[in-house]
Parts: structure tokens; sequence; C-alpha cells
């Protein structure tokens, strides 16, 4: 269904490498429902991923930047708002990653360098987007950004590793941010908590397929895809959640708020 939701706003979207990633999901309703926008992602993951081909269905043009990179988050916004006529209105933050996760290092056993690596490109690049935009006065007024996350911010997930502790640093910067960018730029800044979701990071987690089995039993609504997801994410950055910022929006079809299912009982009993 389109409603010209974001027609005449312009946006970075961030993190879509294949059709999968909730971010090319994103990408696609953001452009039906009328809003223009620049794509980006780290400069390995252009010749890992087909990002041209979604560029190309969206007319939307592509920009590499490593997010743990100022430099190139500067260059970027600058760029951005010379492709797209003006300050932006959307910023999506699609990204994560975990080298503990990668080389299936046990939580309990972390190489803190592949740690560092982790919460540099999950959380503090997110701190680095919002400072550049801040900075630049790069925003619109009532302009909205969102990053993604996850339950096991708040939740123990065992296998969710280090991301866990990414995630919660992640949520937290959403609100320290949040507080500046709302009381000096009237600008939103949220995080959405995303049911587990087949891609290519979720499936790098130990157990996955269990994990989302799980989650689905649990979930009076079952998960959350990742075109809900988009389409959550849409709803977040149109005018009709102006007033919604600092928060950690949980889409994930109930899970958060079952104990237990009648489902997951029974194969207990
Ligand atoms: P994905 O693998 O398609 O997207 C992750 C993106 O991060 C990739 O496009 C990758 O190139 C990008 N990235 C990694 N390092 C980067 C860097 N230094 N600079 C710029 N970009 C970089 O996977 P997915 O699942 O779409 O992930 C998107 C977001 O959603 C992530 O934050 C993830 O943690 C979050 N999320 C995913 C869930 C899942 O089960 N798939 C559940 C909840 C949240």
């Amino acid at each position: 269904m389109m409603y010209n939701l974001l027609k005449g706003k312009r946006g970075i979207i961030f993190g879509a490498l294949d059709e999968n990633s909730i971010a090319w999901k994103t990408a696609e309703r953001v452009h039906e429902e009328g809003g223009v926008f620049v794509l980006s992602n780290a400069p390995a993951a252009m010749r890992l991923g087909n990002i041209s081909d979604l560029a190309l269905k969206t007319g939307a043009q592509v920009i590499p930047a490593d997010a743990t990179s100022v430099t190139d988050l500067e260059k970027l916004i600058e760029q951005a708002m010379d492709i797209l006529g003006g300050k932006i209105d959307f910023v999506l933050h699609s990204i994560g990653m975990s080298v503990n996760v990668r080389k299936g290092n046990h939580y309990t056993n972390q190489n803190y360098d592949f740690t560092q690596k982790g919460w540099n490109v999950s959380a503090v690049s997110f701190h680095k987007v919002l400072q550049v935009l801040y900075k630049k006065d790069a925003m619109n007024e009532w302009g909205s950004i969102v990053a993604f996350s996850y339950m096991a911010a708040q939740r123990v997930f065992p296998d969710y590793n280090d991301m866990a502790d990414n995630k919660a640093f992640l949520e937290s910067v959403a609100r320290s941010f949040g507080y500046f960018f709302g009381r000096d730029k009237k600008v939103r800044v949220n995080t959405i908590s995303q049911s587990p979701t087949a891609t290519k990071a979720g499936q790098g987690v130990k157990g996955f397929n269990g994990f989302i089995a799980f989650a689905d039993k649990m979930a009076p609504l079952g998960n959350a895809s990742a075109l809900d997801c988009a389409n959550y994410t849409v709803s977040m950055f149109s005018d009709l959640t102006k007033m919604v910022t600092l928060q950690n929006l949980l889409h994930d079809g109930g899970f958060s708020n079952v104990g237990v299912s009648q489902e997951v009982m029974e194969m207990f009993e």
C-alpha cells in the first residue's frame, strides 16, 4: 500500500547490502512512499553485495563511506545535501558487526581488539553520524533518525555475544544524543528493536535458526519481517510520528512481553 507519506523528504540510508538487508527493504518502501535518498555502505560492501541494483531501482546515488570514519561521514553528508538539493529529513543507520561473532569467539573469551572494532562499527558509528549531522546543521526541523537494535540489549540471549553490549551502547547513544538533537534542532532520534530476521548479519549469530524459530513461537503475532520493519521505519520517518523521540521501539510481534507462550509450553509437557 502506498500513501505518499514521505513525499518531498530527503534522506540517507546506510547498510543495504543485499535483497535481505532490512535497509534494502526500507529503501524500497521509502522510494514507494515518495522519499528521495542517497545510499551508503562501507567501501568493502560495494564488492560483496549488489547495492547498485537497488540504486538503479530507486533512482538513488551510492556514496561509499566507512561509518567509523568521521572524514568519510563529513564527505557523505555534504555530498548528500548537494545531490538531494537541501537539508536532510531522515537517516537510517542499519549497521552492525561483531568480529568476535564472526570468528566464533565465545562471550567469555573475547579478543578485545575485536570487541573494540565491534562497538566502534555497531554503536560509536551512530554517535559519529549524529555528531556530523548536528555540527553541520544538516537536518531539517522535525527530521527523524533511526537505528536498528535488538532485544539482547535488555535480556540475555547467550549466543548474541558482544553484540548485546554493542546494542545497549547504541540505544544509549540514541537517548543521549537524541536529547540534544531534540532540544537544539527539533530532530527526533530513536532505535527500533527488531525481531530476529534472516539477513547476512542475522545469520552470522550462532544457532540463528533455533533462535528465529523460538521467537516466532513465543510472539503472539510471530516474528516481524524485514518488510514489516521497513514499514515501521517509514512511519517513523513520516510526519505522523512527530513527537516520538528518545525511544527504543520494540518491533517484535509482542515477543518482549511474553513470559512463555502456549506453543512453547506444550513442547515441555
Ligand atoms: P546486513 O548484513 O544486511 O546489514 C548490516 C550492514 O552493516 C551491511 O550492509 C554492512 O555492509 C554494514 N556495515 C558493516 N560495517 C560497516 C561500516 N564500517 N560502515 C558502514 N557500514 C557497515 O544485516 P541486517 O540484519 O539488515 O542488519 C541491519 C541492522 O539491523 C544491524 O544494526 C543489525 O544489528 C540490526 N538487527 C538485525 C536483526 C537480525 O536478526 N537480522 C535483528 C535486530 C536488529
